[in-house]
């Protein structure tokens, strides 16, 4: 390491810096002793409240010309946004589809805020650090070395990256200077009804429409039937259209489901199919030795798309587009202005720049908050709790076979339970269901969300949080028992 050019006594003056290096130390240290407490104490909290309206409103009334300070901005941060969070750091919390983050994660941040990077491109460590953990992400699905990958802010914009490349990958003409013209036109894509809306909204911001997706019907798994697959390509070959890519998906987000990956990848292979995989959560079962064998395939993809926020708990935001083919994957998003053009030496040597991955510029170091979680735990830890999610919903959907008052309604084969409360007669089963899951919440009990499975509304618990236990399965049925009780005295 250089030794500083400058004495560290320079007396400098900024109108943004502290005058008083020392009294923000002080403040620091407190504000971060308050976060600790936070989240070692997030169990003997509700696990939601919601904002009150008069706070909300009072957010910018602190906005002044002088400015109000570090430590008056951090007193308000406490008492008026602190206590209203979304509730995933609970271990009652069971919601769509959330991370728990980590006591790590804090250091991580902290960290990612002094060194402030942007990794849009140059030579610095932290694009070092972020090409590590796609390397690391690389050996994870045993991908091969040429090929290359981003963070992204989730597994949204990792779709729209991905398919992106199969755009390229599967356009026989100059896409880049033509967009799709009347050949794109032609281009389809197929996936699973259960498949995530992302896929869909991806081919809408590239062109093709939600029209080219075709969604292929499940089988009472949940999983794509793949004979569907083959008569839907079939169909549209005999239309004269253009099959182009396939996504399956590890984990569907209702229910779980991961479809048959390696007879996916067999069609694929067949009909010269770009092999997309959407494997927001599930991907991360390849981490357990006991359970990565429900991915059997997603090594054979031609793109994954998943997310460290998820099961990996990295603190928010942070996702991952993995692209077999870097030509692919670079050819779709190259094209640096001149003031961007790579040197050989120097900051701005270094390749790739992930400018060159993706449509972002500016883009903050997530790959930092993974490195320290990958550091801290290790691989061991991080299987265990992914484990420890699947162990505790067979727990729940066992609680709720027991229980005459509620019905399940899919199989809970992985980590997300569904069931309802079955309605009197005359009850309007729908909205006792969303009731029910409300009042959950509002009494910060437990926070699932809702979903609907065969038209109906039902109470959806998605089992993420490595704090939760078995008990806590116990409370949110037991909950859910007393409230329908109440409901109906
Ligand atoms: C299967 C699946 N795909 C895609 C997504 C979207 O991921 P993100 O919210 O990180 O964009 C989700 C989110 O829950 C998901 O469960």
């Amino acid at each position: 390491m250089h030794p500083p050019l400058h004495p560290p006594a320079l007396k400098t003056r900024s109108p943004l810096d502290p005058d008083d290096w020392e009294g923000f130390r002080e403040q620091l240290r407190a504000a971060a002793d308050r976060l600790v407490d936070h989240v070692r104490d997030q169990r003997h909290w509700p696990v939601w409240q919601e904002m009150p309206d008069a706070v909300a409103d009072r957010l910018l009334d602190p906005v002044t010309e002088a400015g109000a300070g570090a430590g008056r901005a951090w007193e308000l941060l406490e008492d008026t946004i602190l206590p209203y969070g979304v509730g995933n750091l609970h271990p009652r919390f069971m919601g769509w589809v959330h991370g728990a983050g980590t006591p790590g994660g804090l250091m991580a941040a902290l960290a990612e805020a002094a060194i402030n990077a942007n990794l849009g491109g140059r030579n610095t460590g932290a694009a070092r650090v972020e090409r590590a953990v796609i390397d690391w992400t690389r050996r994870l699905f045993d991908f091969p070395e040429r090929s290359s990958g981003i963070l992204t802010s989730g597994t949204s914009m990792a779709t729209v990256i991905a398919l992106a490349s199969a755009r390229q990958a599967q356009a026989d003409w100059d896409v880049e200077a033509e967009g799709l013209g009347a050949e794109g036109a032609r281009f389809r894509l197929y996936t699973s009804e259960a498949a995530h809306s992302c896929v869909e909204t991806a081919m809408r911001l590239l062109g093709f429409g939600k029209r080219a997706v075709r969604r292929v019907p499940t089988d009472d798994r949940g999983r794509m039937l793949t004979d569907g697959l083959h008569a839907a390509i079939r169909a549209d070959r005999d239309a004269g259209l253009r099959p182009f890519a396939v996504v399956g998906t590890a984990g569907t987000v209702d229910i779980g489901a991961v479809d048959d990956l390696q007879a996916i990848a067999d069609i694929a292979d067949a009909e010269n199919l770009w092999f997309h995989v959407d494997g927001a959560f599930g991907a991360l079962l390849r981490l357990s030795p006991r359970l990565r064998e429900r991915v059997d395939g997603i090594e054979r993809a031609d793109s994954i798309a998943f997310d460290f926020h998820k099961w990996l708990h990295v603190t928010y935001d942070c996702g991952c587009a993995l692209i077999r083919e870097e030509s692919a994957h670079r050819a779709a998003f190259h094209g640096r202005p001149r003031y961007l053009e790579g040197q050989a030496e120097g900051l701005a040597a270094g390749d790739p720049w992930f400018c060159d991955y993706g449509p972002e510029l500016s883009r903050g170091f997530r790959a930092l908050r993974v490195w320290f979680l990958l550091v801290e735990h290790g691989t061991d830890a991080l299987a265990e709790a992914i484990e420890g999610s699947v162990e505790r919903a067979a727990h729940l959907a066992e609680r709720v076979d027991a229980e005459p008052l509620l019905e399940r309604v899919a199989p809970a084969a992985l980590n997300i339970v569904c069931f309802r409360v079955l309605p009197l007669e005359g009850e309007d089963a729908d909205a006792l269901n969303v009731k029910v899951v409300a009042e959950l919440q509002r009494r910060g009990i437990a926070a699932p969300s809702t979903t609907r499975i065969a038209g109906r509304v039902v109470i959806r618990c998605c089992l993420m949080n490595h704090r939760a236990t078995r008990a806590d399965m116990d409370v949110t049925v037991d909950g859910v028992l007393r409230i329908v009780e109440e409901l109906r005295r």
